[in-house]
């Protein structure tokens, strides 16, 4: 994991992201669309994972009045269970908590097991469902975290 940095995308690095987006999605972005959000710039943060000169993954979030919104998140399949998804949405937390968000949200796929065991490991706890909201078949999970807040079990003595 030495190796692998997190950085900002550049429109060089769209090819590696779209082809990483078309092997993990049944509906993948075009490329098109990721060029508009790569070069947005504003409230859009777009980040890849980069192993030496390879682009890995990459994450997008936006903050929308104040409250961060993860957009997307993926790693190439060959390169899964190296701690690079964990590490993209780590350095996605940190920028919402550098930018005094008031909450970062998400939402998955109910059958997503492993993006909901990365949610779950970095501290998103589930907060709402959509019933039947992905192609009128499979819920949608949202899910929030209070960027900076320690999460510990206090025990009340009277
Ligand atoms: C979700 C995704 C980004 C995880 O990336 P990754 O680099 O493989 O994840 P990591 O190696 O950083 O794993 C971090 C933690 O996530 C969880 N996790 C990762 N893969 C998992 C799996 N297949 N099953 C269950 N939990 C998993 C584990 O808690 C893991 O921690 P551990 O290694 O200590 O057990 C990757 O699977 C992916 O790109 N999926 C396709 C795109 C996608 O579905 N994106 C999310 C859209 S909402």
């Amino acid at each position: 994991m030495a190796e692998i940095i997190i950085r900002q995308a550049k429109l060089s690095d769209v090819p590696a992201i779209s082809r990483i987006e078309t092997d993990s999605f049944g509906t993948p972005w075009s490329a098109q669309e990721i060029v508009k959000d790569v070069t947005s710039g504003g409230n859009v943060y777009f980040v890849v994972a980069a192993d030496a000169d390879k682009v890995v993954g990459f994450a997008e979030m936006r903050n929308v009045a104040g409250e961060a919104q993860i957009y997307n998140i993926a790693v190439d399949p060959e390169e899964r269970g190296r701690g690079i998804g964990e590490a993209l949405l780590g350095h996605l937390i940190d920028k919402a908590e550098e930018d005094r968000c008031s909450v970062v949200n998400l939402e998955v796929r109910a059958a997503n097991t492993a993006a909901l065991g990365l949610y779950n490991k970095l501290g998103f706890r589930e907060v709402g469902r959509r019933s039947k909201y992905y192609d009128g078949k499979e819920d949608a999970i949202l899910m929030d975290l209070v960027p900076g807040q320690l999460i510990v079990d206090v025990e009340v003595q009277n």
